[in-house]
């Protein structure tokens, strides 16, 4: 029998965000990475908000190659950095710029600083047909003075979660995904598309 499973693209080639979208969708709709359909494109990331970078990527992809679709962007926000890195998180030390680079820069500002308050933040676009839809994930946390743990990416070795006394590196991916920024958008997307 033809396989009825419907099919949408993740603006990404990331294989982990890959991964853990499949994972988050199995069963209920098939997930194809940008290579898969045949997008090499080098797809520029150059709105002001998580939001408008995210439509980009998810328009792109829609207007050049006709899929429903959906795509990412997430930034870091540190209260007393009046929310920086922010939509920069990737290249808050310059461009080509390495984690580690970014992350003592990060840590180099907020040295002496007593508020380490600080959130992830991810926005998931949409397009279904003609229609855009928004979800947002979200995790509240503080910035530590040292680095500690060696799982996960970015600034994972200087974010400690609420409720919790481990950096997000020090956590598997699994208790990790639980509480995400990524992990909390991803599940209000999947529950929108299981739903419609
Ligand atoms: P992207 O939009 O997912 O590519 O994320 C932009 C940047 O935010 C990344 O290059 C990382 O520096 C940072 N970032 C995103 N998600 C995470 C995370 O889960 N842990 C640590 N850093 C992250």
């Amino acid at each position: 029998m033809e396989n009825k499973e419907p099919t949408i693209v993740f603006a990404t080639n990331n294989a982990h965000k890959i991964e853990e979208a499949r994972e988050i969708l199995r069963g209920k709709i098939k997930v194809k990475s940008l290579s898969d359909i045949g997008c090499h494109d080098d797809i520029p990331e150059t709105a002001e908000t998580l939001t408008g970078n995210a439509l980009i990527k998810a328009r792109w992809v829609k207007e050049k190659y006709g899929y429903d679709c959906f795509a990412d962007d997430t930034g870091l926000m540190v209260e007393a950095l009046g929310g920086a890195p922010g939509v920069y998180s990737a290249r808050y030390a310059g461009d080509h710029c390495s984690p580690v680079d970014n992350i003592k820069l990060l840590l180099e500002k907020m040295e002496g600083e007593k508020n380490r308050k600080a959130k992830f933040v991810t926005v998931v676009a949409l397009i279904l047909g003609d229609n855009e839809y928004i979800f947002e994930g979200e995790v509240k946390g503080l910035i530590s003075e040292t680095h500690s743990g060696v799982n996960g990416f970015g600034y994972d070795p200087v974010f400690v979660p609420e409720n919790s006394s481990l950096s997000f590196a020090e956590m598997t991916s699994e208790d990790k995904n639980a509480i995400s920024h990524r992990g909390r958008a991803m599940r209000k997307l999947a529950d929108f598309l299981t739903r419609n």
